[in-house]
């Protein structure tokens, strides 16, 4: 597939994989996506297993993000990490903002605009998440949610840092619903996006930064999802928990 940008396709494990699962499920992916050069390949498995996926994916082609991070450097904040945390295992990419984070732990838009700015700190990149609750998009407020939410989350961010950050757009509900958006859909809010990108900073911003699609992307839908032309990768959740059908998303967007 001949795409302008990169794709980027990451996936998100949530709450789940022990140790020993973890290790499992990133071996195999190693073995299956040895050769793959198209993609930047990124998982984010949950802290407790980062130590041993860390050391599992050394030399390899997979690089290691974080599901969430502290906007803190250090100090007394009970059950936060802080980046120079995450750092010590390589840790590259961190998810912010993802929707279950937003309707679980009530992150706003304010808190993800500093943690991102925490994340641009430490040298890492942050995966911003926007997207709409399905009665936003029934009531015709997909534009002005996304607007907001980027306006918000990336207030603070300069040009430069906007070089380093990815977006994920994911429709909430598309998220482990088995719903995903059909390719027109997904393709018409990320063209939203690149635009609302170009009023907040630039051309070169806009055309520059990478969109992933999330929300029930699978083996089946990834082609048809990554060939639309404003989709340059997919952040997977439960797709992404098997070896075959992660690695086989991997495939079939190349
Ligand atoms: P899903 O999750 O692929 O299970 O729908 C996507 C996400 O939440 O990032």
């Amino acid at each position: 597939m001949n795409k302008e940008r990169k794709l980027i396709i990451a996936g998100n494990w949530k709450m789940n994989k022990t140790v020993a699962e973890a290790l499992d499920l990133v071996r195999g992916l190693k073995i299956e996506l040895a050769n793959v050069k198209e993609v930047d390949i990124v998982v984010c498995p949950p802290f407790t297993t980062l130590s041993d996926v860390s050391e599992a994916i050394l030399d390899s082609n997979i690089r290691l993000g974080a599901q969430n991070m502290s906007e803190h450097n250090v100090g007394a904040y009970t059950g936060e990490i802080a980046a120079v945390m995450l750092k010590e295992f390589s840790v590259r990419y961190v998810i912010l903002g993802h929707s279950e984070r937003r309707q679980y732990q009530k992150e706003s838009d304010e808190l993800i605009s500093r943690k991102a700015q925490a994340v641009h700190g430490a040298s890492l990149k942050p995966i911003v998440c926007v997207g709409e609750t399905l009665a936003e998009r029934e009531g015709g407020q997909t534009e002005a949610v996304l607007e907001r939410q980027l306006r918000g989350s990336l207030a603070g961010s300069s040009k430069d840092q906007m070089a380093e950050t990815i977006l994920a757009y994911e429709p909430v509900w598309a998220i482990g619903t088995g719903k995903t958006a059909d390719a027109g859909q997904a393709q018409e809010a990320h063209a939203f996006i690149r635009g609302v990108l170009g009023k907040m900073f630039d051309e070169t911003v806009a055309r520059r930064v990478r969109i992933q699609y999330g929300g029930s992307v699978k083996p089946s839908n990834a082609r048809e999802l990554m060939s639309q032309p404003d989709v340059d990768g997919a952040l997977v959740g439960g797709a992404s928990l098997e070896t075959r059908s992660f690695a086989d998303i991997i495939k079939n967007s190349i």
